[in-house]
């Protein structure tokens, strides 16, 4: 890091000394990004005003979202995305036609979970941060203000979820008083608001909720629980346990992915080197479990009798992840290893996993797990989607995002 200083004024501040190595793959990449960029075009008639959910099953065709959908923010996520890269109205009219999605998120508090942090990040804050515009920026901030409002004493985190009648006697009773790594991307929305009003609380919960998580949620080993029970009324700590992972002491890939992206972004809000370590040595976890492809299977303890199902938006959470770890190494060694691993789970998702040359698909990626013992599996994602088109633009060399 290097110190500047502004001796007129006298303020000095500290900057980034970043270097973002180049990826291996800038022609593949760039192809594989115009391409999946002409394709959300393309569907943008499709869809009018709705938005993708989960493939039908069995199918290159989505089931689109009911209200109160954690997804929702994804496909705006996309043509937001397409928007900063072409400046093309188009994408910036159907992203903003969806507001009032969203504005009835902010109107239904009892749809409000750690999820506000997906839906306004990409929807409102996107919006802002692109055009400047003002409704937008009162959304993301109201936003944040209720996500904000979930840490509740003594819990040493903002509340993820909440009790519904569709789940089971024992989730239920379960869900408040649990932490879930899948909440950590959300904190970014709230280290938004804190530099977007100067009001430093907001950080201050996004903080106890990333050391909470990095106490709980990752193990010595750096892999990863997918929840952690703490008791709801006195905030002490039960156990680790897995909603969608194999078992409560495996490891979930997508999980793992949340917490590698979720902490590399972070450590480029906060300069806070545990951050960027935790999430440098989830990726050393992670990197030799990795089929060749560099594609990871669901869990990375599945044994070999389960049917090997791959997650590939695992994979592309975790390449964008590994580009955005790389931009936050001041090292070069360490910025081009993690930049080599992106590559090459990037690589292997352009070559074995990329359908938009489909003309019948709607969706970029085959193969997501959304819930593989719910049946979900081998299915087309919108958050895989999402992230493929980030880890494409932070390939070659984007790296001004919504987080
Ligand atoms: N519920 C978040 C996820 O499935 O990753």
């Amino acid at each position: 890091m290097a110190e500047l200083q502004d001796s007129d004024n006298a303020e000095s501040y500290v900057a980034l000394d970043l270097f973002q190595p180049p990826t291996a793959h800038e022609q593949r990449f760039s192809s594989a990004l115009e391409k999946a960029i002409a394709k959300v075009e393309s569907l943008i008639p499709q869809f009018g005003l709705r938005n993708p959910r989960i493939s039908k099953p069995g199918t290159r065709q989505y089931h689109f979202c009911i209200p109160d959908e954690w997804v929702a923010s994804f496909w705006p996520g996309q043509l937001w995305l397409a928007h900063s890269v072409t400046a093309r109205e188009v994408f910036k009219n159907s992203a903003r036609m969806r507001r009032p999605y969203f504005r009835k998120v902010l109107e239904t508090p009892q749809w409000h979970d750690h999820d506000l942090g997906f839906l306004f990040t990409l929807s409102c804050v996107a919006d802002y941060k692109l055009t400047g515009d003002e409704t937008s920026r009162k959304m993301a901030l109201r936003a944040a203000d209720f996500l904000a409002a979930r840490w509740r004493h003594p819990m040493p985190f903002v509340m993820c979820w909440n009790p519904m009648k569709r789940d089971g006697e024992e989730f239920a009773a379960r869900k408040t008083g649990t932490l879930n790594i899948d909440s950590m991307q959300g904190m970014a929305l709230l280290f938004w608001a804190a530099k977007e009003t100067g009001q430093s609380s907001y950080a201050d919960i996004a903080n106890l909720h990333l050391d909470t998580c990095g106490k709980y949620l990752i193990r010595d080993d750096y892999s990863s629980y997918h929840c952690y029970e703490f008791d709801p009324r006195t905030g002490k700590p039960i156990g680790g346990y897995t909603h969608q992972g194999l078992s409560d002491e495996s490891c979930w890939s997508r999980g793992q992915a949340w917490a590698i992206h979720g902490y590399a972004q972070s450590y480029l809000h906060t300069l806070n080197s545990s951050y960027r370590d935790t999430a440098a040595h989830m990726a050393d976890y992670i990197e030799d479990k990795l089929p060749e492809d560099g594609v990871p299977l669901w869990d990375y303890n599945l044994p070999k009798e389960k049917h090997p199902y791959r997650d590939t938006s695992a994979a592309a959470i975790t390449a964008a992840g590994l580009y955005t770890l790389a931009q936050g190494f001041g090292s070069v060694e360490a910025a081009e290893k993690y930049t080599k691993l992106a590559d090459r789970i990037l690589s292997g998702l352009v070559e074995h996993h990329d359908i938009t040359a489909d003309a019948s698909s709607q969706g970029l990626l085959k193969e997501g797990a959304a819930f593989v013992e719910l049946g979900r599996a081998d299915n087309m994602l919108p958050y895989g989607d999402y992230y493929y088109l980030e880890s494409l633009m932070r390939a070659v060399g984007h790296t001004e995002f919504f987080w």
